[in-house]
Protein backbone atom coordinates (compact mmCIF):
# COMPACT_ATOMS: atom_id res chain seq x y z
CA UNK A 1 0.00 0.00 0.00
CA UNK A 2 1.33 3.34 -0.92
CA UNK A 3 0.76 7.07 -1.01
CA UNK A 4 1.02 8.24 -4.36
CA UNK A 5 1.91 11.96 -5.10
CA UNK A 6 -0.83 14.25 -5.43
CA UNK A 7 -0.26 15.03 -9.09
CA UNK A 8 2.56 13.39 -10.48
CA UNK A 9 1.88 12.40 -13.99
CA UNK A 10 4.70 10.07 -15.18
CA UNK A 11 3.47 11.17 -19.00
CA UNK A 12 1.83 14.50 -18.65
CA UNK A 13 3.79 17.31 -18.88
CA UNK A 14 2.02 19.90 -17.14
CA UNK A 15 1.83 22.76 -19.98
CA UNK A 16 3.71 26.08 -19.03
CA UNK A 17 1.06 28.27 -20.98
CA UNK A 18 -2.96 26.97 -21.31
CA UNK A 19 -3.46 26.39 -24.64
CA UNK A 20 -7.15 27.10 -24.67
CA UNK A 21 -7.64 30.44 -25.72
CA UNK A 22 -11.20 31.76 -26.01
CA UNK A 23 -11.73 34.21 -28.37
CA UNK A 24 -13.10 37.02 -27.17
CA UNK A 25 -15.33 39.70 -29.12
CA UNK A 26 -14.91 43.28 -28.12
CA UNK A 27 -17.38 45.29 -29.79
CA UNK A 28 -15.42 48.65 -30.91
CA UNK A 29 -17.19 50.65 -28.40
CA UNK A 30 -15.63 48.67 -25.53
CA UNK A 31 -12.12 48.77 -26.97
CA UNK A 32 -10.70 50.63 -24.17
CA UNK A 33 -11.10 47.46 -21.28
CA UNK A 34 -7.99 46.27 -20.80
CA UNK A 35 -7.30 43.40 -23.32
CA UNK A 36 -5.77 41.20 -20.27
CA UNK A 37 -8.82 41.04 -18.49
CA UNK A 38 -12.71 40.05 -19.11
CA UNK A 39 -14.60 43.38 -19.18
CA UNK A 40 -16.87 42.95 -16.43
CA UNK A 41 -19.47 44.20 -18.38
CA UNK A 42 -20.33 47.77 -20.14
CA UNK A 43 -20.84 50.41 -18.09
CA UNK A 44 -22.47 52.62 -20.35
CA UNK A 45 -25.70 50.97 -20.15
CA UNK A 46 -27.94 51.92 -23.26
CA UNK A 47 -31.30 52.99 -21.73
CA UNK A 48 -34.42 51.45 -22.50
CA UNK A 49 -37.01 52.75 -24.73
CA UNK A 50 -40.72 52.29 -24.37
CA UNK A 51 -41.32 50.97 -27.51
CA UNK A 52 -38.26 48.35 -27.07
CA UNK A 53 -38.17 46.42 -23.61
CA UNK A 54 -36.22 43.69 -25.65
CA UNK A 55 -33.16 46.72 -26.22
CA UNK A 56 -30.13 44.90 -25.86
CA UNK A 57 -26.58 46.08 -25.39
CA UNK A 58 -23.50 44.39 -26.81
CA UNK A 59 -21.54 42.10 -24.33
CA UNK A 60 -18.40 40.63 -24.81
CA UNK A 61 -17.13 37.43 -23.16
CA UNK A 62 -13.47 36.46 -22.52
CA UNK A 63 -12.43 33.58 -20.51
CA UNK A 64 -8.80 34.34 -21.51
CA UNK A 65 -7.20 32.48 -18.20
CA UNK A 66 -3.49 32.90 -19.67
CA UNK A 67 -2.55 36.52 -19.11
CA UNK A 68 -2.01 36.65 -22.86
CA UNK A 69 -2.96 39.66 -24.32
CA UNK A 70 -5.44 38.88 -27.26
CA UNK A 71 -5.54 41.45 -29.99
CA UNK A 72 -8.87 42.61 -31.28
CA UNK A 73 -8.48 43.49 -34.79
CA UNK A 74 -10.45 43.24 -37.40
CA UNK A 75 -9.23 40.02 -39.19
CA UNK A 76 -9.54 37.96 -35.60
CA UNK A 77 -12.47 38.94 -34.77
CA UNK A 78 -15.12 36.29 -35.22
CA UNK A 79 -17.91 37.71 -34.80
CA UNK A 80 -20.53 39.78 -32.35
CA UNK A 81 -23.22 38.81 -30.75
CA UNK A 82 -26.21 40.29 -28.47
CA UNK A 83 -26.31 39.32 -25.09
CA UNK A 84 -29.10 40.17 -22.24
CA UNK A 85 -27.72 41.76 -18.79
CA UNK A 86 -28.01 38.74 -16.61
CA UNK A 87 -28.47 39.11 -12.59
CA UNK A 88 -24.86 37.09 -12.31
CA UNK A 89 -23.49 40.44 -15.07
CA UNK A 90 -24.66 42.06 -12.23
CA UNK A 91 -23.83 41.18 -8.81
CA UNK A 92 -21.34 37.96 -9.91
CA UNK A 93 -18.55 40.27 -9.59
CA UNK A 94 -16.05 41.35 -5.94
CA UNK A 95 -18.48 44.23 -5.35
CA UNK A 96 -21.89 42.58 -5.47
CA UNK A 97 -23.32 45.01 -7.83
CA UNK A 98 -21.90 48.08 -5.73
CA UNK A 99 -20.42 49.66 -9.02
CA UNK A 100 -23.67 49.34 -10.73
CA UNK A 101 -25.27 51.95 -8.16
CA UNK A 102 -26.89 54.77 -9.73
CA UNK A 103 -27.60 52.91 -13.55
CA UNK A 104 -30.57 52.17 -14.65
CA UNK A 105 -30.41 48.20 -15.98
CA UNK A 106 -32.94 45.52 -17.28
CA UNK A 107 -33.33 42.37 -15.73
CA UNK A 108 -35.50 39.15 -17.43
CA UNK A 109 -35.91 36.60 -15.48
CA UNK A 110 -38.55 34.38 -13.17
CA UNK A 111 -40.18 35.00 -10.06
CA UNK A 112 -39.59 33.35 -7.06
CA UNK A 113 -41.52 35.25 -4.28
CA UNK A 114 -43.29 38.31 -3.98
CA UNK A 115 -43.49 39.95 -0.72
CA UNK A 116 -46.24 42.68 -0.32
CA UNK A 117 -45.54 45.77 2.61
CA UNK A 118 -47.45 47.98 3.48
CA UNK A 119 -45.45 51.21 1.58
CA UNK A 120 -43.52 48.76 -1.28
CA UNK A 121 -43.39 45.22 -2.68
CA UNK A 122 -40.65 43.01 -3.24
CA UNK A 123 -40.28 40.74 -5.85
CA UNK A 124 -37.31 38.31 -6.20
CA UNK A 125 -36.35 37.48 -9.98
CA UNK A 126 -33.89 34.70 -10.85
CA UNK A 127 -32.94 34.16 -14.43
CA UNK A 128 -30.45 31.32 -13.93
CA UNK A 129 -27.60 32.75 -14.26
CA UNK A 130 -26.06 32.49 -10.45
CA UNK A 131 -28.22 31.59 -6.99
CA UNK A 132 -28.72 35.05 -6.51
CA UNK A 133 -32.36 36.61 -7.18
CA UNK A 134 -32.16 40.39 -8.32
CA UNK A 135 -34.35 41.69 -5.00
CA UNK A 136 -36.33 43.85 -7.27
CA UNK A 137 -38.59 46.89 -4.95
CA UNK A 138 -41.95 48.60 -6.48
CA UNK A 139 -44.39 50.66 -5.21
CA UNK A 140 -47.12 52.40 -6.62
CA UNK A 141 -45.63 55.03 -8.59
CA UNK A 142 -43.77 52.82 -10.98
CA UNK A 143 -45.11 51.65 -14.51
CA UNK A 144 -46.48 48.66 -14.84
CA UNK A 145 -47.73 48.72 -10.68
CA UNK A 146 -51.65 47.34 -11.49
CA UNK A 147 -49.98 44.15 -12.57
CA UNK A 148 -49.44 43.52 -8.63
CA UNK A 149 -52.56 44.38 -7.75
CA UNK A 150 -54.11 42.54 -9.98
CA UNK A 151 -52.36 39.35 -9.16
CA UNK A 152 -50.50 38.83 -12.18
CA UNK A 153 -47.13 38.84 -10.71
CA UNK A 154 -47.16 35.56 -9.12
CA UNK A 155 -44.20 32.66 -8.58
CA UNK A 156 -43.27 31.07 -11.93
CA UNK A 157 -44.28 34.17 -13.73
CA UNK A 158 -41.32 35.60 -16.35
CA UNK A 159 -40.68 39.13 -16.17
CA UNK A 160 -38.83 42.13 -17.41
CA UNK A 161 -38.03 44.66 -14.93
CA UNK A 162 -36.20 48.55 -15.65
CA UNK A 163 -35.08 50.24 -12.68
CA UNK A 164 -32.48 51.66 -10.62
CA UNK A 165 -29.73 50.25 -8.70
CA UNK A 166 -29.63 51.51 -5.06
CA UNK A 167 -28.17 50.17 -2.04
CA UNK A 168 -30.14 47.56 -0.46
CA UNK A 169 -31.18 47.95 3.43
CA UNK A 170 -31.65 44.13 3.65
CA UNK A 171 -28.77 42.23 4.31
CA UNK A 172 -28.62 39.03 2.04
CA UNK A 173 -27.47 41.56 -0.55
CA UNK A 174 -25.65 44.76 -1.19
CA UNK A 175 -28.15 46.25 -4.21
CA UNK A 176 -31.45 45.86 -5.28
CA UNK A 177 -33.44 47.02 -8.27
CA UNK A 178 -35.77 49.58 -7.61
CA UNK A 179 -38.60 49.25 -10.77
CA UNK A 180 -39.22 52.19 -12.57
CA UNK A 181 -40.55 50.03 -15.15
CA UNK A 182 -42.10 46.31 -14.69
CA UNK A 183 -43.55 43.91 -17.78
CA UNK A 184 -45.03 40.71 -17.23
CA UNK A 185 -43.59 38.54 -20.45
CA UNK A 186 -46.02 35.14 -18.93
CA UNK A 187 -48.23 34.96 -16.43
CA UNK A 188 -48.26 31.59 -14.02
CA UNK A 189 -51.29 30.17 -12.79
CA UNK A 190 -51.52 29.72 -9.69
CA UNK A 191 -51.07 25.54 -9.82
CA UNK A 192 -47.43 26.17 -10.47
CA UNK A 193 -46.16 23.50 -7.95
CA UNK A 194 -43.47 24.73 -6.80
CA UNK A 195 -43.93 27.39 -4.81
CA UNK A 196 -41.64 28.66 -1.47
CA UNK A 197 -42.89 25.89 0.87
CA UNK A 198 -40.20 23.25 1.02
CA UNK A 199 -40.77 20.63 -1.31
CA UNK A 200 -39.26 17.18 -1.52
CA UNK A 201 -36.36 16.13 -4.33
CA UNK A 202 -38.81 13.26 -4.37
CA UNK A 203 -41.54 15.30 -5.45
CA UNK A 204 -39.67 17.48 -7.24
CA UNK A 205 -38.23 14.81 -9.36
CA UNK A 206 -41.83 14.12 -10.23
CA UNK A 207 -41.69 18.03 -11.80
CA UNK A 208 -38.51 17.58 -13.51
CA UNK A 209 -39.12 19.76 -16.09
CA UNK A 210 -39.74 22.40 -13.73
CA UNK A 211 -37.26 21.77 -10.87
CA UNK A 212 -34.03 23.86 -12.14
CA UNK A 213 -36.13 26.74 -11.30
CA UNK A 214 -35.15 26.06 -7.57
CA UNK A 215 -31.80 26.80 -6.04
CA UNK A 216 -30.81 23.69 -5.77
CA UNK A 217 -31.17 22.47 -9.40
CA UNK A 218 -30.20 25.41 -10.45
CA UNK A 219 -27.06 25.22 -8.48
CA UNK A 220 -26.40 21.31 -9.59
CA UNK A 221 -27.11 22.54 -13.34
CA UNK A 222 -24.25 25.26 -12.83
CA UNK A 223 -21.47 22.97 -11.37
CA UNK A 224 -22.42 20.25 -14.02
CA UNK A 225 -22.05 22.23 -16.28
CA UNK A 226 -18.40 23.98 -15.10
CA UNK A 227 -17.19 19.84 -14.53
CA UNK A 228 -18.29 19.70 -18.38
CA UNK A 229 -16.04 22.30 -19.11
CA UNK A 230 -13.18 21.87 -17.28
CA UNK A 231 -13.29 18.09 -18.24
CA UNK A 232 -12.33 19.09 -21.64
CA UNK A 233 -10.02 21.76 -20.72
CA UNK A 234 -8.12 19.57 -18.54
CA UNK A 235 -7.37 17.06 -21.77
CA UNK A 236 -7.60 19.60 -24.46
CA UNK A 237 -4.34 21.05 -22.57
CA UNK A 238 -2.97 18.07 -21.76
CA UNK A 239 -3.25 17.27 -25.69
CA UNK A 240 -5.78 14.91 -25.91
CA UNK A 241 -7.66 14.53 -28.97
CA UNK A 242 -12.08 14.34 -28.20
CA UNK A 243 -13.27 11.29 -29.85
CA UNK A 244 -16.93 10.95 -30.78
CA UNK A 245 -17.45 7.00 -29.88
CA UNK A 246 -20.58 5.55 -32.15
CA UNK A 247 -24.02 5.14 -29.26
CA UNK A 248 -25.64 2.49 -31.21
CA UNK A 249 -23.39 -0.88 -31.45
CA UNK A 250 -22.66 -4.43 -32.04
CA UNK A 251 -20.22 -5.28 -29.41
CA UNK A 252 -20.46 -5.27 -25.81
CA UNK A 253 -17.20 -3.78 -24.02
CA UNK A 254 -17.87 -4.79 -20.56
CA UNK A 255 -19.51 -8.22 -21.51
CA UNK A 256 -22.04 -8.42 -18.62
CA UNK A 257 -24.54 -8.31 -21.34
CA UNK A 258 -27.02 -5.10 -19.83
CA UNK A 259 -27.46 -3.69 -23.20
CA UNK A 260 -30.38 -2.63 -24.70
CA UNK A 261 -31.50 -3.30 -27.76
CA UNK A 262 -31.51 -0.82 -30.92
CA UNK A 263 -34.51 -3.03 -33.96
CA UNK A 264 -36.88 -2.11 -36.39
CA UNK A 265 -38.35 -5.51 -36.05
CA UNK A 266 -40.78 -4.20 -33.04
CA UNK A 267 -43.02 -1.27 -35.44
CA UNK A 268 -41.42 2.47 -34.03
CA UNK A 269 -43.16 5.09 -32.52
CA UNK A 270 -47.20 4.64 -32.42
CA UNK A 271 -47.75 1.84 -34.00
CA UNK A 272 -45.83 -0.20 -31.35
CA UNK A 273 -48.56 0.07 -28.89
CA UNK A 274 -51.09 -1.51 -31.28
CA UNK A 275 -48.23 -4.45 -32.81
CA UNK A 276 -49.33 -8.22 -32.19
CA UNK A 277 -46.16 -9.86 -30.31
CA UNK A 278 -45.80 -12.75 -33.38
CA UNK A 279 -44.88 -10.20 -36.03
CA UNK A 280 -41.15 -10.51 -35.26
CA UNK A 281 -39.67 -12.29 -37.70
CA UNK A 282 -38.38 -15.77 -37.29
CA UNK A 283 -36.15 -18.16 -38.23
CA UNK A 284 -37.12 -21.77 -39.08
CA UNK A 285 -35.62 -22.57 -35.93
CA UNK A 286 -37.74 -20.24 -34.57
CA UNK A 287 -35.14 -18.07 -33.44
CA UNK A 288 -35.41 -13.87 -34.05
CA UNK A 289 -34.35 -13.25 -37.73
CA UNK A 290 -31.82 -10.86 -37.26
CA UNK A 291 -31.02 -10.42 -40.93
CA UNK A 292 -34.39 -8.74 -41.26
CA UNK A 293 -33.29 -5.87 -38.90
CA UNK A 294 -32.16 -2.93 -39.72
CA UNK A 295 -28.57 -3.21 -38.95
CA UNK A 296 -28.66 -7.05 -39.95
CA UNK A 297 -27.55 -8.26 -36.91
CA UNK A 298 -28.33 -7.24 -32.93
CA UNK A 299 -27.38 -4.20 -32.06
CA UNK A 300 -27.43 -2.22 -28.97
CA UNK A 301 -26.89 1.10 -27.02
CA UNK A 302 -23.35 0.91 -26.18
CA UNK A 303 -22.28 0.92 -22.48
CA UNK A 304 -18.68 2.18 -23.36
CA UNK A 305 -17.22 3.79 -25.84
CA UNK A 306 -13.81 2.35 -24.98
CA UNK A 307 -13.27 -0.33 -27.33
CA UNK A 308 -13.53 2.43 -30.47
CA UNK A 309 -11.56 4.94 -27.87
CA UNK A 310 -8.69 2.72 -28.15
CA UNK A 311 -8.67 2.28 -32.26
CA UNK A 312 -7.84 6.32 -32.00
CA UNK A 313 -5.40 5.95 -29.20
CA UNK A 314 -3.58 3.40 -31.26
CA UNK A 315 -3.23 6.40 -33.80
CA UNK A 316 -3.13 9.49 -32.05
CA UNK A 317 -1.86 8.72 -29.04
CA UNK A 318 -3.77 10.52 -26.32
CA UNK A 319 -7.78 10.70 -26.98
CA UNK A 320 -11.03 10.69 -24.26
CA UNK A 321 -14.28 10.63 -25.12
CA UNK A 322 -17.43 12.25 -23.41
CA UNK A 323 -20.59 11.11 -24.49
CA UNK A 324 -23.88 8.84 -23.20
CA UNK A 325 -24.00 5.26 -22.22
CA UNK A 326 -26.36 3.11 -21.37
CA UNK A 327 -26.97 0.01 -19.30
CA UNK A 328 -29.99 -1.68 -18.73
CA UNK A 329 -28.99 -3.26 -15.21
CA UNK A 330 -31.81 -3.55 -12.56
CA UNK A 331 -30.43 -1.72 -10.45
CA UNK A 332 -32.82 0.62 -8.20
CA UNK A 333 -29.63 2.74 -6.32
CA UNK A 334 -28.83 5.93 -5.76
CA UNK A 335 -25.95 5.60 -7.39
CA UNK A 336 -26.94 3.86 -11.16
CA UNK A 337 -29.02 5.35 -13.88
CA UNK A 338 -29.93 3.80 -17.13
CA UNK A 339 -28.44 6.11 -19.61
CA UNK A 340 -25.14 8.00 -18.06
CA UNK A 341 -22.69 9.94 -19.65
CA UNK A 342 -19.22 8.91 -19.13
CA UNK A 343 -15.64 10.13 -20.00
CA UNK A 344 -13.11 7.70 -21.12
CA UNK A 345 -9.28 8.97 -21.52
CA UNK A 346 -7.09 6.05 -23.68
CA UNK A 347 -3.29 6.85 -23.35
CA UNK A 348 -0.81 5.12 -26.23
CA UNK A 349 2.36 3.97 -24.47
CA UNK A 350 1.15 4.00 -21.31
CA UNK A 351 0.89 1.88 -18.19
CA UNK A 352 -1.46 1.46 -15.44
CA UNK A 353 0.74 3.62 -13.28
CA UNK A 354 0.41 6.80 -15.74
CA UNK A 355 -3.31 5.81 -15.88
CA UNK A 356 -3.81 6.53 -12.25
CA UNK A 357 -1.09 9.14 -12.80
CA UNK A 358 -3.71 10.58 -15.39
CA UNK A 359 -6.64 9.83 -13.18
CA UNK A 360 -5.71 11.63 -10.07
CA UNK A 361 -4.83 15.05 -12.02
CA UNK A 362 -8.02 14.90 -13.79
CA UNK A 363 -9.87 14.81 -10.69
CA UNK A 364 -8.10 17.08 -8.55
CA UNK A 365 -8.31 19.87 -12.12
CA UNK A 366 -11.97 19.39 -11.93
CA UNK A 367 -12.81 19.69 -8.17
CA UNK A 368 -10.29 22.86 -7.96
CA UNK A 369 -11.99 24.57 -11.14
CA UNK A 370 -15.28 24.14 -9.28
CA UNK A 371 -13.80 25.17 -5.88
CA UNK A 372 -12.64 28.45 -8.13
CA UNK A 373 -15.68 28.97 -10.18
CA UNK A 374 -18.34 28.06 -8.47
CA UNK A 375 -17.97 29.78 -5.09
CA UNK A 376 -21.57 30.48 -4.59
CA UNK A 377 -23.47 27.33 -5.48
CA UNK A 378 -20.24 25.57 -4.08
CA UNK A 379 -21.18 27.69 -0.44
CA UNK A 380 -25.03 27.14 -1.29
CA UNK A 381 -24.37 23.04 -0.90
CA UNK A 382 -21.97 23.21 1.71
CA UNK A 383 -24.79 25.16 3.92
CA UNK A 384 -27.95 23.05 2.69
CA UNK A 385 -26.82 19.59 1.13
CA UNK A 386 -23.32 18.32 2.54
CA UNK A 387 -21.80 20.17 5.57
CA UNK A 388 -18.21 20.33 5.00
CA UNK A 389 -17.72 19.51 1.41
CA UNK A 390 -16.05 22.14 0.60
CA UNK A 391 -12.93 21.28 3.15
CA UNK A 392 -13.43 17.90 1.95
CA UNK A 393 -13.39 18.96 -1.62
CA UNK A 394 -9.87 20.56 -0.92
CA UNK A 395 -8.45 17.98 0.62
CA UNK A 396 -8.66 16.12 -3.05
CA UNK A 397 -7.24 18.72 -4.49
CA UNK A 398 -4.34 19.23 -1.63
CA UNK A 399 -3.61 15.58 -0.47
CA UNK A 400 -2.36 12.50 -1.98
CA UNK A 401 -4.76 9.84 -2.79
CA UNK A 402 -3.97 5.65 -1.47
CA UNK A 403 -2.99 3.23 -3.54
CA UNK A 404 -3.86 -0.65 -2.60
CA UNK A 405 -3.83 -3.78 -4.37
CA UNK A 406 -6.99 -5.45 -4.26
CA UNK A 407 -5.23 -8.38 -1.71
CA UNK A 408 -4.77 -5.45 0.43
CA UNK A 409 -7.83 -4.31 0.39
CA UNK A 410 -9.45 -7.65 0.98
CA UNK A 411 -7.38 -8.28 4.26
CA UNK A 412 -8.16 -4.51 5.55
CA UNK A 413 -12.07 -5.43 4.83
CA UNK A 414 -11.43 -8.73 6.81
CA UNK A 415 -9.95 -7.19 9.53
CA UNK A 416 -12.39 -4.55 10.05
CA UNK A 417 -14.38 -7.12 11.81
CA UNK A 418 -17.51 -5.54 10.30
CA UNK A 419 -20.47 -6.67 9.77
CA UNK A 420 -21.00 -6.44 5.97
CA UNK A 421 -24.24 -7.57 4.39
CA UNK A 422 -22.11 -9.14 1.87
CA UNK A 423 -19.40 -11.38 3.12
CA UNK A 424 -15.99 -10.70 1.88
CA UNK A 425 -13.59 -13.36 0.78
CA UNK A 426 -10.59 -13.44 -1.88
CA UNK A 427 -12.04 -13.52 -5.23
CA UNK A 428 -15.57 -12.01 -4.58
CA UNK A 429 -16.53 -8.06 -6.35
CA UNK A 430 -16.07 -5.31 -3.74
CA UNK A 431 -19.78 -3.97 -3.03
CA UNK A 432 -20.75 -0.26 -2.12
CA UNK A 433 -20.54 -0.83 1.56
CA UNK A 434 -16.97 -2.40 1.12
CA UNK A 435 -15.99 0.23 -1.34
CA UNK A 436 -17.52 3.14 1.19
CA UNK A 437 -15.87 1.48 4.15
CA UNK A 438 -12.51 1.70 2.83
CA UNK A 439 -12.52 5.38 1.73
CA UNK A 440 -14.78 6.84 4.38
CA UNK A 441 -14.11 5.38 7.48
CA UNK A 442 -10.21 3.24 7.25
CA UNK A 443 -9.26 6.36 5.35
CA UNK A 444 -11.37 9.14 6.47
CA UNK A 445 -12.42 10.55 3.15
CA UNK A 446 -9.52 10.38 1.30
CA UNK A 447 -10.35 8.47 -2.42
CA UNK A 448 -8.47 5.38 -2.30
CA UNK A 449 -7.02 3.66 -5.59
CA UNK A 450 -7.55 -0.19 -5.63
CA UNK A 451 -5.26 -2.11 -8.37
CA UNK A 452 -4.81 -5.69 -9.33
CA UNK A 453 -8.40 -7.21 -9.01
CA UNK A 454 -8.73 -11.07 -9.71
CA UNK A 455 -9.06 -11.46 -13.40
CA UNK A 456 -12.50 -13.37 -13.23
CA UNK A 457 -14.26 -10.54 -11.57
CA UNK A 458 -13.30 -7.82 -14.49
CA UNK A 459 -13.25 -7.47 -18.10
CA UNK A 460 -11.94 -9.73 -20.88
CA UNK A 461 -9.71 -6.80 -22.40
CA UNK A 462 -7.83 -6.25 -18.77
CA UNK A 463 -4.38 -6.86 -18.89
CA UNK A 464 -3.19 -10.23 -17.20
CA UNK A 465 -0.66 -9.42 -14.74
CA UNK A 466 2.38 -12.02 -14.19
CA UNK A 467 0.68 -13.94 -11.50
CA UNK A 468 -1.46 -15.07 -14.22
CA UNK A 469 -4.73 -14.45 -11.46
CA UNK A 470 -4.66 -10.89 -11.69
CA UNK A 471 -5.40 -7.85 -13.69
CA UNK A 472 -4.01 -4.56 -14.14
CA UNK A 473 -6.63 -2.94 -13.06
CA UNK A 474 -7.77 -0.07 -10.72
CA UNK A 475 -10.83 1.60 -9.27
CA UNK A 476 -10.81 5.02 -7.45
CA UNK A 477 -13.28 5.02 -4.72
CA UNK A 478 -14.49 8.07 -3.15
CA UNK A 479 -16.25 8.76 -0.46
CA UNK A 480 -20.53 8.65 -0.48
CA UNK A 481 -20.26 7.30 -4.25
CA UNK A 482 -17.88 4.19 -4.03
CA UNK A 483 -16.32 3.69 -7.22
CA UNK A 484 -16.19 7.16 -8.97
CA UNK A 485 -13.77 5.37 -11.84
CA UNK A 486 -13.07 2.07 -13.00
CA UNK A 487 -9.76 1.66 -15.45
CA UNK A 488 -6.56 -0.83 -16.51
CA UNK A 489 -4.12 -1.16 -18.73
CA UNK A 490 -5.41 -3.00 -21.81
CA UNK A 491 -3.64 -6.50 -23.09
CA UNK A 492 -1.78 -5.49 -25.84
CA UNK A 493 -0.82 -9.24 -26.40
CA UNK A 494 -2.74 -10.72 -29.09
CA UNK A 495 -1.90 -14.25 -28.24
CA UNK A 496 -2.85 -13.22 -24.27
CA UNK A 497 -6.47 -11.42 -25.38
CA UNK A 498 -6.91 -14.09 -28.00
CA UNK A 499 -6.79 -17.08 -25.48
CA UNK A 500 -9.08 -14.67 -22.75
CA UNK A 501 -11.94 -13.96 -25.33
CA UNK A 502 -11.76 -17.92 -25.76
CA UNK A 503 -11.85 -18.27 -21.80
CA UNK A 504 -14.98 -16.54 -21.46
CA UNK A 505 -16.81 -17.68 -24.53
CA UNK A 506 -16.83 -14.12 -26.11
CA UNK A 507 -16.92 -14.29 -29.90
CA UNK A 508 -13.17 -13.80 -31.74
CA UNK A 509 -15.04 -12.66 -34.91
CA UNK A 510 -17.19 -10.04 -33.97
CA UNK A 511 -13.96 -8.70 -32.06
CA UNK A 512 -12.18 -9.11 -35.35
CA UNK A 513 -11.05 -4.97 -35.79
CA UNK A 514 -10.64 -4.37 -32.12
CA UNK A 515 -7.80 -7.60 -32.31
CA UNK A 516 -6.89 -5.84 -35.33
CA UNK A 517 -5.08 -3.13 -33.03
CA UNK A 518 -3.05 -6.58 -31.84
CA UNK A 519 -1.89 -7.00 -34.68
CA UNK A 520 -0.60 -3.69 -36.69
CA UNK A 521 1.71 -2.21 -34.43
CA UNK A 522 0.23 -2.91 -30.85
CA UNK A 523 1.82 -1.00 -27.93
CA UNK A 524 0.87 -0.96 -24.31
CA UNK A 525 -1.86 1.23 -23.56
CA UNK A 526 -4.75 2.13 -20.54
CA UNK A 527 -7.41 4.14 -20.42
CA UNK A 528 -10.12 4.70 -17.44
CA UNK A 529 -13.76 5.59 -17.89
CA UNK A 530 -15.62 8.36 -14.96
CA UNK A 531 -19.35 8.08 -14.63
CA UNK A 532 -20.28 11.94 -14.81
CA UNK A 533 -23.34 11.90 -12.63
CA UNK A 534 -21.17 10.34 -9.72
CA UNK A 535 -18.37 12.79 -10.37
CA UNK A 536 -21.69 15.51 -9.93
CA UNK A 537 -22.77 13.67 -6.51
CA UNK A 538 -18.90 13.75 -5.30
CA UNK A 539 -18.81 17.14 -6.21
CA UNK A 540 -22.34 18.48 -4.49
CA UNK A 541 -22.98 16.01 -1.99
CA UNK A 542 -26.06 15.37 -3.85
CA UNK A 543 -27.01 11.96 -2.70
CA UNK A 544 -29.37 10.60 -5.62
CA UNK A 545 -27.88 10.38 -8.51
CA UNK A 546 -31.19 11.10 -10.20
CA UNK A 547 -31.14 14.78 -9.04
CA UNK A 548 -27.63 15.32 -10.80
CA UNK A 549 -28.73 14.99 -14.61
CA UNK A 550 -31.80 16.80 -15.72
CA UNK A 551 -34.17 14.09 -16.73
CA UNK A 552 -33.08 10.48 -15.32
CA UNK A 553 -33.25 7.33 -16.84
CA UNK A 554 -33.77 4.49 -14.51
CA UNK A 555 -35.74 1.44 -14.19
CA UNK A 556 -39.78 2.35 -14.72
CA UNK A 557 -39.02 5.70 -15.07
CA UNK A 558 -38.60 7.78 -18.60
CA UNK A 559 -40.88 10.30 -18.14
CA UNK A 560 -40.11 13.83 -20.23
O1 LIG B 1 -16.40 0.41 -14.37
P1 LIG B 1 -17.10 0.60 -15.68
O2 LIG B 1 -18.13 -0.40 -16.04
O3 LIG B 1 -15.93 0.65 -16.76
C1 LIG B 1 -16.09 0.73 -18.09
O4 LIG B 1 -17.15 0.87 -18.69
C2 LIG B 1 -14.78 0.79 -18.83
N1 LIG B 1 -15.04 0.46 -20.23
C3 LIG B 1 -14.16 2.15 -18.64
C4 LIG B 1 -12.84 2.30 -19.33
O5 LIG B 1 -11.87 1.71 -18.88
N2 LIG B 1 -12.77 3.07 -20.40
O6 LIG B 1 -17.76 2.04 -15.73
C5 LIG B 1 -16.97 3.18 -15.54
C6 LIG B 1 -17.63 4.14 -14.58
C7 LIG B 1 -17.86 3.57 -13.20
O7 LIG B 1 -16.70 3.67 -12.42
C8 LIG B 1 -18.97 4.45 -12.68
O8 LIG B 1 -18.48 5.69 -12.23
C9 LIG B 1 -19.78 4.70 -13.94
O9 LIG B 1 -18.95 4.45 -15.04
N3 LIG B 1 -20.96 3.84 -14.02
C10 LIG B 1 -22.22 4.27 -13.81
N4 LIG B 1 -22.71 5.47 -13.49
C11 LIG B 1 -24.03 5.60 -13.36
N5 LIG B 1 -24.91 4.59 -13.54
C12 LIG B 1 -24.47 3.35 -13.87
N6 LIG B 1 -25.35 2.38 -14.08
C13 LIG B 1 -23.07 3.16 -14.02
N7 LIG B 1 -22.30 2.10 -14.34
C14 LIG B 1 -21.03 2.54 -14.34
MG1 LIG C 1 -16.41 -0.76 -12.73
Amino acid sequence: MALSPATVSLRLKPLTTTTLRFLSTYHNNLKTFPTTHAPKRAHSFNHLTNSSYRNVRYFSVSAVSTGETLETSKTDKIGEFKKRLRVVDIKGGESEGLDSLGQVLTVRGWVRTLRVQSSVTFIEVNDGSCLSNMQCVIDSDAEGYDQVESGLITTGASVCVEGLVVPSQGKKQKIELKIQKLVTIGKSDPSFPIQKKKVTREFLRSKAHLRPRTNTFGAVARVRNALAYATHKFFQENGFVWVASPIITASDCEGAGEQFCVTTLIPSSKEAMDSPADAIPKTENGLIDWSQDFFEKPAFLTVSGQLNGETYATALTDVYTFGPTFRAENSNTSRHLAEFWMIEPELAFADLNDDMACATAYLQYVVKHVLENCKEDMDFFNNWIEKGIIDRLSDVVEKSFVRMTYTDAVELLLKSKKKFEFPVKWGCDLQSEHERYITEEAYNGCPVIITDYPKDIKAFYMRLNDDGKTVAAMDMLVPRVGELIGGSQREERLDYLENRIDELKLSKESLWWYLDLRRYGTVPHAGFGLGFERLVQFATGIDNIRDTIPFPRAPGSAEF
